[in-house]
């Protein structure tokens, strides 16, 4: 993607390197550009740029996906914003990390009426379950319920991904083991780590297909991923459980402070479900812990999860109408900035 971001610059650049600016040429002649190819002047650059038609974009992806996201119990600010019990929230970074890949995000509120939060499940092409806390209850049984449609839309024939993020992994391999208690304890709060890929671990189809194979190569030498949980799963844990080991396949490990090590990235094996012990979207979008690695390629581990999400829900095959989609987007929403107290997320969605 950033390839070919550097290349639209260029082209856009590309009167100061054509042949009448020869200098300029051979002084950065170690980058090629189609022009370099022609040794005509410049008009045969224009009219070889004017012949070429625009070749039509893959007719069976879908250009306008929309990202659900559901919200989670709070005000994602620990009562600072708002103390209404009613309250739910989705950090805006979850919301800029769809966005950034190319998506629109319409919210998922999990305390609505059901019919109404139903409704709006049809109007998206994919969904993420956020990080936080809760465990049981409604939210449990609301994330619980989404998986089950998101599963059977799959089964279906639509193409229609889930992200599950730390606590949303957690939540889906309780749903998926059908045990509350099959989670374990680590000491993983507020550290970087690497992701160590385990032997064969089957990257085409999922998402580290989409990242760059230098990128993929530092996940495991450098710590530019976030994690933040005291609950997990080991993979003898996870291998062990039938139910579990047959619905996802173990990508990534990684070790907490005591030496303890924990399954970090899955894939299901039969569903485009993602589950992610660590934190995609922080890298790029959260400022509230001086833990959050923030260089060059931790910020391009944002972008590169960011866009396989949405390359994913581009094979969604829902056509929801327009309209519908614009009337609950996240625009008829505004954030508020809850990261000024210099702890927790910089910019909080609240729903009440
Ligand atoms: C929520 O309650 C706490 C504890 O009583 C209080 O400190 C805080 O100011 C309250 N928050 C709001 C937004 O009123």
């Amino acid at each position: 993607m950033s390839t070919h971001g550097v290349f639209r610059l260029l082209f856009l650049l590309i009167p100061l390197f054509s042949p009448t600016h020869s200098t300029t040429a051979s002084q950065t002649s170690n980058i090629f550009l189609p022009t370099h190819l022609h040794h005509g002047d410049a008009d045969s650059l224009s009219s070889s740029v004017a012949a070429k038609s625009c070749p039509a974009p893959n007719p069976n992806l879908y250009y306008h996906p929309v990202i659900g996201i559901l919200t989670h119990p709070g005000d994602g600010a620990s009562g600072r914003l708002s103390n209404d019990s009613d309250a739910s929230n989705i950090p805006a970074s979850y919301v800029k990390f769809a966005e950034s890949g190319g998506a629109r995000v319409i919210p998922l509120i999990y305390n609505e009426p059901t019919e109404k939060l139903l409704k709006k499940l049809d109007l998206v092409n994919g969904v993420i379950f956020v990080g936080g806390w809760a465990k049981d209850g409604l939210y449990f049984e609301t994330v619980e319920r989404i998986f089950k449609i998101a599963v059977q839309r799959n089964d279906a024939g639509d193409h229609f991904p889930i992200y599950g993020i730390c606590l949303g992994f957690e939540l889906l391999t309780m749903i998926i083991s059908e045990d509350r208690n099959i989670l374990e304890e680590f000491s993983a709060s507020n550290q970087a780590s690497s992701l160590q890929f385990v032997e064969n671990a089957k990257i085409e189809g999922s998402i580290f297909q989409s990242f760059p194979p230098d990128l993929l190569k530092k996940l495991s030498s450098e710590c530019i991923v976030m994690q933040n949980h005291h609950f997990g799963l080991s993979p003898e844990k996870l291998q062990s459980n039938q139910k579990l080991s047959s619905f996802w396949e173990i990508l990534t490990t990684s070790t907490d402070e005591k030496d303890e090590v924990y399954v970090s990235t899955v894939s299901s094996r039969k569903y485009p479900v993602t589950g992610f012990q660590w934190h995609p979207e922080k890298n790029a979008f959260e400022w509230g812990s001086a833990k959050i690695p923030h260089t060059e390629d931790a910020i391009r581990v944002t972008q590169s999860a960011a866009g396989f999400l949405v390359s994913e829900a581009r094979k969604s095959t829902n056509r929801p109408n327009a309209q519908e989609v614009r009337d609950n987007l996240i625009y008829n929403y505004i954030p508020t900035y809850g990261g000024k107290a210099g702890k927790g997320y910089d910019e909080v969605y609240i729903f009440k």
